[in-house]
């Protein structure tokens, strides 16, 4: 019994820590640029009602949803930029490939926020 309000806190703290994290992840991105050809949720349209620039991080979420090293793999990717000839997301996209984020994130955040992206769940 003594045990019980322990497990009472923590069971209440937990959702708080998830939406501070949503909001600090929200805010790094925001900082850093992402969302300027980046959305969260799939379905809006980019400038001038094309498609988005980069693709929504729900699907990116999707895609890599079980792919061991995607963390590491997409991490990568976005401090050095995506190549143009090997695009993931050609004819979903309007924007050809990333360019490198190196000047506006460090590595271990943008660690943590491809960790952040990767757990965004799917709609259904
Ligand atoms: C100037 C526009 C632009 C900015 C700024 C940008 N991205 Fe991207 N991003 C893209 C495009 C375009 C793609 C699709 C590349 C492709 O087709 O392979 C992409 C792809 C991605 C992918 C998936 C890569 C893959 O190989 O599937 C991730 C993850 C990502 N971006 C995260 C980020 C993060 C995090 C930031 C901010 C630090 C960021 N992006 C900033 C345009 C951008």
């Amino acid at each position: 019994m003594k045990k019980t309000p322990l497990l009472v806190l923590a069971l209440a703290v937990a959702p708080a820590f998830a939406a501070n994290q949503d909001e600090a992840m929200t805010a790094l991105a925001k900082n850093a640029g992402c969302l300027t050809c980046h959305h969260i949720e799939p379905g809006a349209k980019g400038p001038d009602g094309m498609a988005p620039i980069g693709p929504a991080w729900r699907d990116v979420a999707a895609k890599y949803k079980g792919v061991k090293g995607a963390q590491a793999q997409l991490t990568a990717t976005v401090m050095k930029g995506s190549s143009p000839y090997e695009s993931h997301w050609k004819g979903q996209v309007s924007g050809l490939s990333m360019p490198p984020n190196a000047v506006a994130i460090k590595e271990a955040d943008a660690k943590k926020l491809v960790g952040w992206i990767l757990a965004l769940e799917t709609k259904k």
